[in-house]
């Protein structure tokens, strides 16, 4: 069985107060069953959520990171950093950096594989857009975004991601795959990871993301290809996101 998986993506939000509230919040949170659950805030709240989350069934994620080892990069940050600051989990290649800032399979790659020699856990993001789906071009988008990473990796490395499916025409506009399209899609991820090896296809988590709230999340998590969520806006709020966890825990 797969341990399900609930991350909060706060994005270019969140303060020092917010970091606080969510550690007090989640102290004494107790589910029903295994549960592993990330907040992923911005680099600067890191060392304050390292703290505020200790003792709280919260683990700590990075949204990006630079792969080089160190060097002139001004405003990066590495995979090494970020282990030194607790984190589990670092996004990479969210469709907001895919779009915004460039960010290629080619890139993905990289950071996926600087995250596994740091230790951490590259949550790979993949997703068609708009354009992408209406021209019936899901699945060739979607496979071609996880094995442009995953045919360069070995069965340890394999291992070691998850992988979350994100329709870019769903993040942060109030639409949603139904659990249908949403399972369909996952479902041909899946697929395509038994044709590298069965016990990884069975193994590796799939997360859904794309306007997961707290009126969805137990339809989405409840299909057979769907480990968890990658959850932006209402992962912000201390009650949404912990029916969240409820929904999956
Ligand atoms: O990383 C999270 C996703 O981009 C989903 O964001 O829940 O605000 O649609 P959203």
């Amino acid at each position: 069985m797969r341990t399900p998986l609930i991350a909060g993506n706060w994005k270019m939000n969140g303060s020092v107060e917010r970091i606080r509230a969510f550690g007090e919040a989640f102290a004494k949170a107790e589910f029903a069953a295994a549960l592993d659950i990330a907040v992923i805030p911005p680099f600067p709240y890191l060392e304050a959520a390292r703290h505020a989350f200790s003792g709280t069934p919260l683990t700590l994620g990075a949204q990006t990171l630079n792969p080089q080892p160190a060097g002139a990069h001004t405003g990066e940050v590495n995979a090494a950093m970020l282990a030194e600051f607790g984190v589990t989990y670092v996004l990479v290649g969210h469709s907001e950096r895919r779009q915004c800032y460039g960010e290629t399979n080619e890139d993905a790659y990289q950071r996926v594989r600087a995250a596994l020699d740091a230790g951490l856990v590259p949550v790979l993001c993949v997703g068609e857009t708009l354009a992408e789906r209406n021209a019936g071009a899901t699945r060739d988008v979607v496979l071609g975004q996880v094995a442009a990473v995953m045919q360069r990796l070995n069965a340890d490395q394999r291992e070691r991601l998850v992988i979350a499916y994100e329709p870019v025409w769903a993040i942060g506009t109030g639409l949603t795959a139904t659990p249908e399209e949403a399972q369909a899609t996952m479902g041909e991820i899946r697929a395509y990871l038994v044709t590298l090896d069965n016990a990884l296809a069975e193994t590796l988590r799939l997360l859904y993301g794309g306007s997961m709230k707290a009126s969805n999340a137990a339809e989405l998590l409840a299909q057979p290809d769907i480990d968890g969520g990658l959850v932006g806006g209402a992962s912000l709020q201390i009650d949404d996101f912990f029916a969240i966890c409820q929904s999956a825990g």
